[in-house]
C-alpha cells in the first residue's frame, strides 16, 4: 500500500522532466541543458538521412550533413524552425514516417530528441 502511494507520487514528479530529457538512455535521466546538435542530433541525421540529403546527393535541395545546411533548408524553404518543433517540416516528416524515405521510421526516442533540440532553439551546440 505504501509502495502504491510512492509510485503515484513519483510518476507525477517525473512527468514534466520526461519531456525531452529521457531520450538518452546512456546519459543520466536528469540532463543539464538541451540535447546537443553535434553529439546527439547530427549522428542520427548522418546515419539515416545523409545518404540522400548529403552535400552531393541533395534530394529536394536539402543537405543535412552540416548544421549550416540543416538550418538553410531545402529548395522550397526552411525545414527546421528554431523554437517551434511542431512547425518544422523535418519533424512533421519523420513523425509521419515519410522520412527516411523507403526505410524504417526513426524510433520515438530519436524523434523526441530532435524535437527537444529544436524546441530549445536549434543551436549549434
Ligand atoms: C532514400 C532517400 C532518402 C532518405 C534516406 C531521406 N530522404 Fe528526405 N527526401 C528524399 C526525397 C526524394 C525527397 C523529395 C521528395 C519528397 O518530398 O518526398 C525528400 C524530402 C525531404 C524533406 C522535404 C523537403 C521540402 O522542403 O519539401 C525533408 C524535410 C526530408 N526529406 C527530411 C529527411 C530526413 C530528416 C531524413 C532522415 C531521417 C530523410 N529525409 C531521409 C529522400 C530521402
Amino acid at each position: 500500500m505504501m509502495g502504491r502511494a510512492r509510485a503515484g507520487l513519483l510518476s507525477v514528479a517525473v512527468l514534466p522532466l520526461g519531456i525531452g530529457f529521457t531520450v538518452q538512455p546512456n546519459e543520466p535521466w536528469v540532463q543539464a541543458g538541451p540535447p546537443s546538435y553535434a553529439r546527439q542530433v547530427a549522428p542520427i541525421l548522418r546515419a539515416r538521412c545523409v545518404e540522400c540529403h548529403g552535400a552531393d546527393t541533395k534530394e529536394a535541395g536539402l543537405d543535412l550533413s552540416t548544421y549550416e545546411a540543416v538550418m538553410k533548408g531545402s529548395e522550397y524553404g526552411t525545414v527546421v524552425e528554431a523554437g517551434d518543433a511542431a512547425g518544422s517540416l523535418l519533424v512533421e516528416m519523420v513523425t509521419a514516417g515519410e522520412m527516411p524515405q523507403d526505410a524504417d521510421p526513426l524510433p520515438a526516442e530519436e524523434i523526441a530528441l530532435i524535437r527537444a533540440w529544436i524546441e530549445a532553439g536549434a543551436t549549434n551546440n
